[in-house]
């Protein structure tokens, strides 16, 4: 096994930070279930292949917001289920967005993931892209194991739309032209569809009727561009420490998110000059994750241009307006504590800090 390439002062705290304090009760009453997820989620990472569990060991115990379990409890909740079905469904969601994630990261060359060394720049691509496949394959037995094909249309839906979500995103990649459409086309396929896709299972375990299905999927799809939109506009305005993930690592990877979309419509030609020679820089810099420490040149040059521009902020407007939708699609369920939790849970896609 490679070291990492990290000392142990170089980590960011994050991982494990609270959550903010006005949510946790969103978190603390499903709290018996979550935890009933997470040792399912423990036994999944078993194998006879060492390396099989010591990657998914790593990367489930670095922590993680569990928002999409968390999700779909809630969605079953209001829906009336409360049954043992919801924690190996509610596993099998995690279990796949934590292949997505050692995927993302061997794209992305990233080398931090939840606080942690990711499993790319600790064991290399070929053993983490294999892990990774390994915990696509667990995630998939485990709703064949539910047995309820509404929901592996749906758990294959996600798989389909993430992996063309990603491929999108390389093919724009490093382009300044990327019009903003194509831009919510990319993280409505990459985030949104499996935020849908765990409120929807939740609805499904419900046995609701198709209406009241939709309306949840209508909610976690807009609570998904609020969450990814908010993943963009923290890359360029926080700490690695609090995120947990390297700050800049959207510039570093070409990606030109909504922050630096709106930014690069006002801004005047000498700035843009400025972004297009930090993303050239970006473009030629070495593929290799340990070398990716270093925030690319030109990056704070950018992230100038982008306060200037009020890129985040305007970001933020756009996630709040997905937040209100997400709430409006679940107005008609008659009011309770599920609810209200879902109605927070919205607001917390942009309210959290990591
Ligand atoms: C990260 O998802 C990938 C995105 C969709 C932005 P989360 O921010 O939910 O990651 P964890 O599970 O909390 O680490
Ligand atoms: C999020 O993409 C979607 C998936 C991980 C599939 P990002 O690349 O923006 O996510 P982070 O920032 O690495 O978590
Ligand atoms: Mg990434
Ligand atoms: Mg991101």
């Amino acid at each position: 096994m490679q070291s990492p390439p990290y000392r142990e002062t170089d980590l960011p705290l994050s991982s494990k930070a609270s959550l903010p304090e006005a949510f946790s009760w969103v978190f603390e009453r499903i709290s018996e279930p979550l935890s009933l997820v997470e040792n399912a989620l423990q036994d999944q990472v078993i194998s006879r292949v060492k390396l099989v569990s010591a990657v998914g060991d790593h990367v489930l115990s670095a922590g993680g917001k569990r928002l999409r379990p968390a999700l779909l409890l809630l969605a079953a909740e209001l829906c009336g289920y409360t049954g043992p079905r919801r924690i190996g469904v509610a596993a099998a969601i995690e279990l796949l967005h934590t292949a997505t994630l050692i995927h993302d990261d061997v794209v992305d060359l990233a080398s931090l993931r939840r606080g942690q060394p990711s499993a790319n720049s600790v064991w290399g691509n070929r053993r983490a892209v294999l892990a990774g496949d390994f915990l696509y394959a667990r995630a998939s037995t485990m709703v064949l194991e539910d047995g309820d094909a509404q929901i592996l249309e749906l758990f294959a839906q996600a798989i389909q739309g993430m992996a063309e979500g990603e491929l999108l995103q390389l093919e724009c990649s490093f382009d300044m032209d990327v019009r903003e459409s194509r831009y919510f086309e990319i993280i409505e396929r990459k985030s949104a569809i499996l935020l849908a896709g765990a409120c929807e299972a939740g609805a499904i375990l419900g046995g609701v009727t198709r209406a009241e299905r939709k309306r949840l999927s209508a909610y976690g799809h807009s609570l998904g561009l609020a969450f990814q939109l908010k993943d963009d506009a923290l890359d360029y305005d926080t700490t690695s420490s609090v995120l947990g993930k390297k700050r800049y690592a959207d510039l570093a990877e070409g990606k030109v998110t909504l922050p630096l979309l709106l930014s690069l419509k006002r801004c005047s030609l000498g700035e843009r000059e400025l972004v297009s020679n930090a993303l050239k820089k970006a473009a030629s810099a070495s593929p290799v994750p340990e070398e990716s420490k270093v925030a690319p040149e030109g990056s704070e040059e950018v992230a100038d241009i982008v306060r200037r521009h009020r890129g985040v902020e305007d970001t933020l407007v756009r996630a709040e307006s997905h937040v209100a939708r997400a709430s409006e699609a679940i107005a008609a369920f008659p009011d309770g504590p599920a609810k209200q939790a879902l109605v927070a849970a919205a607001a917390f896609a942009v309210a959290r800090d990591r």
